[in-house]
């Protein structure tokens, strides 16, 4: 291993033991008592879940049996009778949790609303009988393209209240890319806006969907419930497209949760993977919100009196878990913003901290870095006191990083979570439990109680502490994915046939690799296959190489991603033209802008490299690891042996 950021990994041995204030009070208040969980769940995996299910979530009906593992098939609280709206609004009202602010939220433009749990559940329950009008019914999938407003939580659940997944489409896609997503899950009606503030400017999200649904080309959808945000002039059609001021003015506010099946589908949403088109990750009802529950409540240390933000967009599994469901199913008071951090307002996150009193605070690195460069002026000129504790998701976070967050952050008084998980696995799978657990600086510390996760070799076989190896699940969890939707083989492939053990139990593969230290702390080292994250966004390289190719006059593509101080990640593509094109600068922008019409524009290239042949294997695969050495400007080295041709390197590098 001689990757710079691997070995000053291995070097970082500072560690920061919980406060002892935040220990006192905390939820789990010792290293003993995560001892004692991590024992419970291993000696009696059932019973750890099944005492967890009963305590914490409200039953229609109760289930038969726990877990049902057919590997790699899953099911989770057999024939038990739940709904996660409910368990995120309905049973809050009993309690004080009435007239508590569910939802504080903040728009770019500066205007506020509260939401008391009440009045979301209200609301909530209007959207759902307007879904019904509409014609959806249980089962029936509906698409949410929204800004980050409160009618995007309150789309969520009221799908979730009446039996219909949902899958959110990021708001930043393009209209080709929600297209492709709303067919693969045949959604019945659109839920969107006009538009929505971001990075003081409009994004345009209806005409986004008017180009997706043009020339019915998603004949499945009936209908679009359009909010109104910016109140943007944009065109309605007429039959299709529905205004939600409009349709709220006529429908109840009281609308029975639908008794769902442990089992059902809850939603799906759509990540990139190594091959093909983005796949959609499905998750189910009960076992999703009870590991979502559990984790927000250990892993952020839920407090009655909490504000708690995070700044995830509801377009990705970090929005519909630790937004939405998991705090919500808690009882938390959640704090929503609408936009990014812009140059108009570069120190807007700390004014909103100061100004709403936040409490917790997750993030991610990339927004981290972006904040550091922004100048330590900014944090300092606001007081950050309410800040009780800080998180991270989405990357491995730089050492550096990190001690910056703690300190200018943290006032050196707030733990940091650093929460490795994935869309695949529903929650977080590692992270320390703030009061029990230590931290140290880059490593996502300890699994979860009841998460039996390990580094392995391509055998299968564990391997020794500050090895080097793939970062594998050995026993199925709640919140685990149930499938791929409409594609089970594609599930079974990708997720559970790289690897098992020397019995022959499959093993879930993440994707990533990591080591573990002497005292069994997880140091995640990023990606193993041909995923690419850029400022924390998931994306496939073969994904945006079918964009490239799309275009007329791109012959081949390889996309490589190349480290980058800020976002991680940046994409380079390097491109081979068909005959009847010459490289030229224009083209290079045409080619970007082509990218960004068909995935949007986080999958932007910020560079094209032009190239006369890409290097492949004697089988024609492109060798995306000597293209990912030459975009970092290192010397190749290692085995070239299997190169096709071995002038192609020098040729590209010339070109370079
Ligand atoms: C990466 C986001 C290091 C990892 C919740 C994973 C991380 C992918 C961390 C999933 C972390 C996420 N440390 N790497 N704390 N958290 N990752 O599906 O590569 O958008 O496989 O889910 O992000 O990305 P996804």
């Amino acid at each position: 291993m001689s990757d710079p950021t691997i070995e000053s990994l291995l070097q970082e041995n500072r560690h920061f033991p919980p406060p002892s204030d935040f220990a006192q009070q905390a939820r789990i208040a010792s290293f003993a008592q995560y001892q004692e969980l991590c024992q419970e769940a291993v000696t009696d995996p059932e019973g750890f879940w099944g005492r967890l299910a009963r305590t914490e979530l409200h039953w229609f009906s109760p289930w038969e049996q726990v877990l049902q593992w057919d590997p790699p098939q899953a099911k989770w609280f057999v024939g038990g009778k739940l709904n996660l709206s409910y368990n995120c609004l309905d049973r809050h009202l009993e309690t004080s949790c009435r007239t508590k602010p569910a939802l504080i939220w903040e728009g770019e433009p500066g205007d506020t609303r509260t939401l008391t749990y009440e009045e979301l559940h209200q609301r909530v329950c209007q959207m759902a009988n307007a879904l019904q009008e509409l014609g959806v019914k249980k089962g029936d999938r509906v698409g949410i393209y929204m800004p980050m407003i409160p009618e995007a939580v309150m789309a969520m659940l009221a799908c979730a209240r009446i039996g219909a997944p949902h899958t959110v489409v990021f708001g930043g896609f393009s209209a080709e890319a929600l297209k492709d997503r709303l067919n693969d899950a045949g959604a019945r009606v659109v839920i969107t806006a006009d538009g929505g503030w971001r990075k003081d400017a409009i994004v345009p999200l209806k005409s986004q969907v008017d180009l997706a649904l043009q020339a019915d080309q998603v004949p499945s959808v009936a209908h679009v419930l359009v909010v109104r945000r910016t109140g943007e002039a944009i065109r309605m059609q007429e039959e299709r497209d529905v205004w939600w001021h409009e349709i709220q003015q006529r429908v109840s506010d009281d609308c029975a949760a639908e008794e769902m099946d442990s089992e059902d589908l809850l939603f799906i949403l759509y990540t990139s993977g190594t091959t093909g088109k983005p796949k959609g990750v499905v998750h189910t009802t009960a076992g999703y919100n009870l590991y979502t529950h559990i984790t927000t409540q250990w892993i952020f240390d839920l407090r009655e009196d909490d504000i708690y933000w995070c700044t995830a967009d509801v377009g990705w599994i970090t929005g519909h878990s630790y937004l939405v469901y998991g705090p919500l199913s808690n009882g938390a008071t959640v704090f929503m913003y609408e936009g990014a951090p812009r140059p108009s307002a570069p120190g807007c996150f700390w004014d909103l901290i100061e100004k709403h009193k936040i409490t917790i605070f997750y993030t991610a690195p990339t927004a981290i870095r972006a904040f550091i460069k922004m100048g330590d002026h900014l944090p300092q000129a606001r007081d950050l006191s309410s800040l009780r504790l800080l998180g991270t998701v989405g990357e491995p976070i730089n050492p550096e990083a990190w001690i910056w967050y703690h300190r200018v952050i943290g006032g050196e008084r707030c733990p940091i979570v650093d929460t490795w998980w994935q869309t695949e696995t529903g929650g977080i799978m590692i992270s320390a439990l703030p009061g029990a657990i230590s931290t140290k600086p880059g490593s996502a510390s300890l699994p979860f109680p009841g998460i039996q996760a390990d580094v392995v070799d391509a055998q299968g076989l564990p391997v020794a502490d500050h090895q080097g190896g793939y970062l594998v699940v050995r026993q199925p969890w709640p919140g685990m994915m149930r499938t791929v939707y409409n594609d089970p083989e594609r599930f079974r492939r990708s997720y559970w046939e790289h690897l098992q053990t020397g019995d022959g139990h499959p093993l879930y593969f993440a994707g990533d690799g990591a080591h573990r230290d002497a005292e069994g702390y997880f140091w995640i080292m990023g990606r193993v296959d041909d995923v690419i994250s850029v400022a924390g966004h998931r994306l496939g390289t073969m994904e945006i190489e079918s964009a490239l190719v799309s275009h007329p006059a791109v012959a081949e593509a390889a996309v490589v991603g190349r480290p980058d101080a800020l976002k991680g990640e940046v994409i380079i593509a390097y491109v081979v033209l068909d005959n009847q094109h010459q490289p030229q600068e224009n083209l290079q922008k045409e080619l970007m802008q082509h990218v960004v019409q068909e995935i949007g524009a986080l999958a932007r290239p910020a560079e094209i490299r032009w190239t006369e042949t890409l290097p492949k294997t004697r089988s024609g695969k492109i060798m995306r690891r000597l293209l990912r050495t030459l975009a970092a400007g290192e010397e190749i080295a290692g085995d070239t042996s299997t190169l096709e041709d071995r002038t192609v390197l020098d040729r590209l590098r010339e070109g370079a």
